[in-house]
């Protein structure tokens, strides 16, 4: 089985003292201190952070990034080069709080996708359906539509994350059927929209947490986890990750 990618996103959680704390107890843990581990911070502390990751094997990642890819006039952004320039590894694109609170979508976070992918970063590209259009049965349709932000990517490693809406932040979590059709789906589809050397991974969040992670990470097509609240809390990310560890 190939390595398993496990994403912490702290959304807009964090101060110096408490990543400094959570980052030492991470990095205590020999299982969690090793490649395919990496944490989204919010963007003011992106390079202290990297700097208490430096020497270890986690990566760094920006929760967002700017739709203008070069530098100018563009107040309160920033880009994808200015990310790869403090370090960044990954970068979250569309996660569903910015399509829902920003009402990100379409052209704009395929212009962010290709940003971070001319920058010689990975885009962890967030996709999922809302409750009320797993209940019309429209996940599939939606979930299409959002993959089509994807179409001719032709290089890089694209990752997609997986995060049903209504399970983010709810503790309800997907079922493992759900998660391994969706999943399956998404693959094909991404397979069909990406071209030449682009390869895709396929992570799972929502609600993910020690107790249910062995069972997520385990299913078929994916590849990782993107794990909100449960990576502010050491213990709980740690075990995660050695989780993901094991399943290699
Ligand atoms: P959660 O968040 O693990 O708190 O549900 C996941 C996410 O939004 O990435």
């Amino acid at each position: 089985m190939a390595d398993k990618l496990v994403i912490g996103n702290w959304k807009m959680h964090g101060r110096h003292a408490f990543n400094a704390q959570l980052v030492k107890q991470l990095l205590s843990s020999e299982q969690v201190d090793r490649a395919g581990v990496a944490l989204a911070v919010p963007a003011p502390y992106l390079v202290s952070v990297g700097e208490l990751l430096k020497g270890s094997r986690l990566s760094l990642a920006a929760q967002d990034v700017s739709q203008f890819a070069d530098d100018g006039a563009y107040t309160g952004e920033t880009s994808a080069q200015m990310l790869a320039d403090v370090g960044c590894a990954y970068v979250l694109v569309g996660h569903s709080e910015r399509r829902q609170y920003l009402k990100e979508e379409g052209d704009q976070l395929r212009r962010k996708l290709l940003n971070v992918i001319a920058a010689g970063l990975t885009p962890v590209y967030c996709v999922g359906e809302t409750l009320e259009e797993r209940e019309a049965g429209r996940h599939f349709a939606v979930i299409r539509e959002q993959l089509s932000a994807l179409d001719g990517v032709d290089s890089g490693a694209v990752v997609v994350a997986y995060e049903p809406v209504w399970a983010i932040g709810t503790g309800k979590v997907a079922s493992l059927e759900q998660i391994e059709e969706v999943h399956h789906e998404i693959k094909a589809e991404c397979l069909r929209r990406l071209k030449g050397s682009a390869t895709i991974r396929v992570l799972y969040g929502g609600s993910v947490k020690a107790e249910n992670a062995a069972a997520i990470l385990s299913i078929d097509n994916v590849d990782g986890a993107l794990v909100g609240g449960a990576s502010l809390v050491p213990e709980s990310f740690s075990m995660i990750c050695q989780t993901a560890t094991k399943l290699i």
